[in-house]
């Protein structure tokens, strides 16, 4: 699945303080391929010009229902019927207000009434005017049209004020576009996913650990959640924001790790274990630092307890997921963690590889099933990487339904 790659989006901008952080949205959206169009209120106009989103959109920007040139074209009902999604941010109070009572008096409001794409609406306004009945009203009937509206932001407002009405920030607007678009083909699944590395101290201020950021499996929480699965993301450290929709449990150790899995292991349809997890801890942990010492210093290590291959054994219906780490024999190690293990898939990762590695923005892997078929999924995003991971789950019976 190529996530926002090719997606037509209307971009519906309203009058707000806020047009100014939705021109960054209209850049975020061309990165991922999306194709934008933009429809702008009267209002929204005097915040920020039409110049600035054509350029940045490289398409005309709408505003009136009566085009200029190829009026024939309809303007409203073309313009809904060539679009994936209707994005409207900010949303104001006004607009909200409009769309509720279904009004078609300006552009952005009847191509939203004439619209049969989803519509995502970013709120953002006045903490008042947000939390006013009215406004809380109008969102409700919103979503009672279906339409998803993402919650604001809370925090200091261009007003002066403190409050909940901020627009929602852009990793919060591209998860809930990405869940719109997205097959919900593990709705009802329950999906847990480690990540990141974990930490074996030694001393208060040492520990052994790996180069793993976490980004894989991170990837893979955010994209189950999109794909309408409950996430449960045991993380060990990691400087990443917890994706939208996942809850995530916060760990350090590996027996912490195992402990958390435990927990939720009984509940869960998916488990992935894309953890890097420390095989060995040092033997003791010093309870003060340890001092310098002239000479050799040999480190006693105590080997940690293997969590996917006793989940590999305890297992009943979930279908479950191992990461293999390789810097050679792949392919041989992979099926060798796959058997042992007793897992239903294996996801083959190249940790040398500049843009397959630890860090990486990107990923390519070789996912091999208990079935004995062996897939490559080609370099992509990490994000792109982990839909793929999800569309052999699901063509392995690991989903509800077939994609
Ligand atoms: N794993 C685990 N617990 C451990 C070690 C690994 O759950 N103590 C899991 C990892 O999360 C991953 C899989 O086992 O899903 C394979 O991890 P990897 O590091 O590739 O291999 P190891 O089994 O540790 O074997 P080796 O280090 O010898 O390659």
């Amino acid at each position: 699945m190529a996530l926002l790659k090719q997606k037509k989006v209307l971009l519906g901008v309203c009058g707000s303080i806020a047009v100014y952080k939705v021109v960054d949205f209209v850049r975020e959206l061309g990165r991922l391929g999306a194709e934008v169009t933009v429809v702008m209120t009267e209002s929204a106009s005097r915040f920020v010009t039409p110049l600035t989103f054509a350029a940045l959109s490289g398409q005309r920007v709408h505003g009136s229902m009566f085009a200029d040139q190829d009026a024939e074209q309809i303007p409203h009902i073309n313009l809904a019927r060539q679009h994936d999604c209707i994005l409207i941010a900010p949303a104001t109070a006004q607009t909200i207000s409009r769309l509720a009572s279904g009004q078609a008096d300006d552009l952005l409001s009847a191509v939203v009434l004439a619209a049969c794409c989803p519509v995502l609406v970013c709120p953002a306004m006045n903490s008042n005017m947000f939390l006013h009945a009215a406004t809380q009203h109008n969102i409700s009937q919103l979503q009672s049209y279906g339409y998803t509206v993402v919650e604001p932001d809370s925090g200091a407002m261009a007003c002066g004020e403190e409050g909940s009405g901020r627009l929602p920030a852009w990793p919060q607007v591209q998860a809930a576009l990405q869940k719109l678009l997205c097959p919900q083909d593990l709705d009802g699944q329950k999906v847990l996913v480690t990540a990141g590395p974990t930490e074996e101290p030694l001393d208060p201020v040492r520990f052994l650990s790996n180069r793993s950021t976490g980004k894989m499996g991170y990837a893979l929480a955010a994209v189950a959640w999109q794909r309408g699965a409950e996430v449960v993301l045991v993380s060990g450290p990691t400087s990443l924001a917890v994706p939208a929709g996942v809850h995530c449990v916060d760990v350090r150790t590996a027996a912490e790790m195992g402990e958390a899995v435990a927990e939720y292991f009984d509940a869960m349809d998916i488990v992935i274990k894309c953890a890097a997890v420390s095989d060995f801890r040092p033997s003791t942990c010093a309870e003060h630092k340890l001092k310098k010492v002239d000479g050799e210093l040999s480190l006693p290590l105590a080997a940690n307890t293997d969590i996917l291959k006793g989940l590999g054994h305890a297992k009943g219906h979930q279908f479950l997921v191992g990461f293999a780490a390789e810097s050679e024999n792949h392919q041989i190690e992979g099926n060798r963690k796959l058997a042992e293990k007793n897992l239903d898939m294996i996801v083959v990762n190249d940790i040398c590889g500049s843009k397959t590695g630890f860090a990486a923005e990107t990923n390519a892997v070789t996912v091999i099933t208990a079935k004995g078929q062996s897939r490559e999924i080609p370099l992509q995003s990490k994000e792109e990487i982990a839909s793929a991971i999800f569309d052999e789950v699901v063509r392995n019976g690991g989903g509800a339904h077939e994609v």
